[in-house]
């Protein structure tokens, strides 16, 4: 039988859903020993959670900051609010369609040009993990050439965020990673100071609110924070819309007929098969949640994926289906009305605009250069990781362009 201590184990990670039913009907709210936290897996109490100012991200510094740095996601109350006002501007709408669609749909296409002609891909190493990537280097203005090591480091920091085994390796390997990413980054953003551009990076090293400004440091780790909050995440959503579309062909054929659905097929996609499965949180004082009791100073783990499947809040969850009712976004800021997995309140994801739009560019692009697409014969997208999530490969064959 499936029980909230077993989160660590195979079973889990292959399948954790059964898992989540059972904690959500049985042990809303459970210690887990061995994560010295407890769980939450009902919907309304992770919106809680995220909406509470009570619940903090105080406890994420041990975890973030040796391989990033001091970042808004570890702050709180006012210092958070400051430093995420300095860096929200450059992810709205205007300027992201202004500036930054272009880098988007340019990326996009290179990544398919080079297998467009082959008549069959591996979406997931071919184009999900390299392309947020991609892009947060381009709109950062770094060198093309240094796209690799870029991506090199990306592949190393979400080593060290995923190492639960705590391989001394991984570790190591991370630990490096500030290093070089710092002595790579500190002098491109004293060179910005100089010379402004029109990229992300000048933006942010002239931004200013209240009188406060970051240094160097501040905006290094922030960009130590993209490459996991914005690569990663995006990477896992874009290989999750299509391994979902591509078990549903009538669903697919129907955003391939009709591409204002993009936007459904990714909401239902963060709801069924959210890329960031778990988010910690620290409380600051006693909080009663589904009768229980947080003790002050512990820490609490938000289950995000068991709350898109809550049977109290949606219908038929465990269903995949774009024109479920209990969804209406087209907006990924009104996403707090269809699903958790961007969080909610102070600290809903910044990237939430961008990542829509790298989806929209992403889904549609391929679609076009994919005719009569399907999976590989054999292929079952089969997915992988427990604190974040997706498909590990994504094998598909097309009418060859
Ligand atoms: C925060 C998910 C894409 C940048 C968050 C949080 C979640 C999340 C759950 C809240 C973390 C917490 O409260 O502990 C996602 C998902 C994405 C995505 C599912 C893609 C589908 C992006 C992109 C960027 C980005 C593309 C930027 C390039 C951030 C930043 C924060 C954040 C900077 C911290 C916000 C703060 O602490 O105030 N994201 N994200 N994310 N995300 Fe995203």
């Amino acid at each position: 039988a499936r029980h909230a201590q077993d989160i660590l184990s195979p079973e889990f990670a292959e399948d954790p859903y059964p898992s989540y039913r059972v904690m959500r009907q049985e042990t809303p709210l459970v210690w887990h020993e061995a994560m010295q936290s407890y769980l939450v897996s009902r919907y309304e109490d992770v919106e809680r959670a995220f909406k509470d100012a009570t619940f903090t991200t105080e406890n994420y510094g041990w975890q973030l900051e040796p391989v990033h740095g001091r970042t808004i996601l570890q702050m709180s109350g006012r210092e958070h609010a400051v430093r995420r006002a300095l860096v929200a501007p450059a992810f709205r709408g205007k300027e992201l369609q202004d500036t930054f669609l272009p880098v988007i749909e340019r990326n996009s296409r290179e990544l398919i040009d080079a297998f467009r002609q082959q008549g069959s891909a591996e979406l997931v190493g071919q184009y999900a993990t390299r392309f947020p990537v991609n892009v947060i280097a381009d709109m950062l203005g770094l060198d093309r050439a240094d796209h690799d090591r870029f991506h090199g480091w990306y592949t190393s920091v979400i080593a060290f965020l995923g190492n639960l085994a705590q391989d001394p390796e991984v570790t190591a390997a991370g630990e490096r990673t500030r290093e070089e990413f710092a002595a790579y980054m500190l002098p491109i953003i004293r060179d910005r100071r100089e010379h402004p551009g029109g990229d992300l990076l000048s933006a942010l090293c002239s931004a200013e609110v209240d009188g406060t400004a970051m240094n160097d440091e501040d905006i290094k780790a922030f960009c130590s924070l993209l490459l996991a909050a914005g690569g990663e995440t995006t990477d896992k959503a874009i290989a999750s819309v299509f391994a979902n579309l591509l078990r549903h062909p009538d669903q697919l054929a129907a955003v391939r007929a009709d591409r204002t659905l993009i936007p459904r097929a990714f909401a239902e996609t963060l709801r069924y098969t959210p890329p960031v499965h778990m988010i910690m949180r620290q409380v600051a004082e006693d909080v009663p949640v589904s009768g229980g009791v947080i003790r002050k100073g512990s820490t609490v783990t938000c289950l995000i994926g068991s709350a898109g499947r809550d049977e109290e809040r949606y219908a038929d969850p465990d269903t995949f289906d774009i024109f479920r009712e209990d969804l209406n976004s087209t907006n990924a800021f009104s996403a707090a009305a269809d699903h958790l997995a961007f969080a909610l309140g102070r600290h809903f994801c910044v990237g939430a605009l961008l990542a829509k739009t790298e989806v929209e560019v992403a889904v549609g692009q391929l679609l076009d250069a994919m005719p009569r697409l399907r999976l590989a014969p054999g292929e079952v997208p089969a997915e992988r990781g427990v604190f974040t999530r997706g498909p590990a490969s994504v094998r598909v064959e097309f009418d060859a362009a």
